[in-house]
């Protein structure tokens, strides 16, 4: 009588295995996880001069040119150290777009989240020109990033909409 109760436990294990499937494949259908609790707690204008604006600032000042006695000289970072400053200014840059996409920061869920999302765009593109030790691009995408600042305040902030602002040709 062996082969019999070899068959035997052989079908229970089977059925087990089918059964812990069923089980498997049940939780498929349970709901999605609740999404991760976002806790903004800085004001819009607080992100602006807390973060968004510093790191602009490091960004702009950091190429151009001055004009000295001896002509027009051109700066840009020179040393590793200077550079690590201009790729976590576009770090903060990039990063800013997504903390302006959550909580009651939102002002609504088409231009403002295109603009946004301009901002993430433009913040990428200056990370890869710090990598690249590229002050040309660095220039440029300077451009970009302030684009990016003023086509927001010249749409949801009226009073911004200023040449005060921070064009980054005056820095
Ligand atoms: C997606 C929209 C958006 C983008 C992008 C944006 N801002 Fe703003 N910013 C605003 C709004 C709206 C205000 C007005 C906030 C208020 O007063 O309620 C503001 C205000 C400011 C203020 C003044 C804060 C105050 O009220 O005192 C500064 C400084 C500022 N922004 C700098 C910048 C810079 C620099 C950039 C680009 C690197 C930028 N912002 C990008 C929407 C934006």
């Amino acid at each position: 009588m062996r082969a019999p109760r070899f068959f035997l436990s052989t079908a229970i294990a089977l059925a087990t295995l089918l059964a812990s499937g069923l089980l498997v494949s049940g939780c498929d259908v349970t709901p999605p996880a609740p999404p991760p609790p976002f806790m903004p707690m800085a004001t819009l204008p607080q992100l602006m001069h807390g973060v968004v604006d510093p790191a602009a600032d490091v960004l702009w000042a950091s190429v151009g040119s001055i004009v000295t006695k001896d002509g027009v000289e051109d700066f840009f970072p020179r040393t590793e150290e200077e550079w690590i400053l201009v790729e976590n200014a576009a770090v903060m840059l990039m990063e800013s777009g997504n903390l302006l996409m959550i909580g009651d920061r939102v002002r609504d869920h088409g231009e403002w989240m295109t603009m946004s999302q301009g901002l993430i765009d433009a913040g990428k593109l200056a990370l890869t020109a710090a990598q690249s030790r590229n002050p040309d691009e660095i220039f440029r995408v300077g451009g970009e990033i302030y684009a990016a600042c003023d086509g927001c305040h010249q749409r949801y902030w009226v009073e911004g909409a200023d040449p005060d602002g921070a064009a980054p040709a005056a820095r």
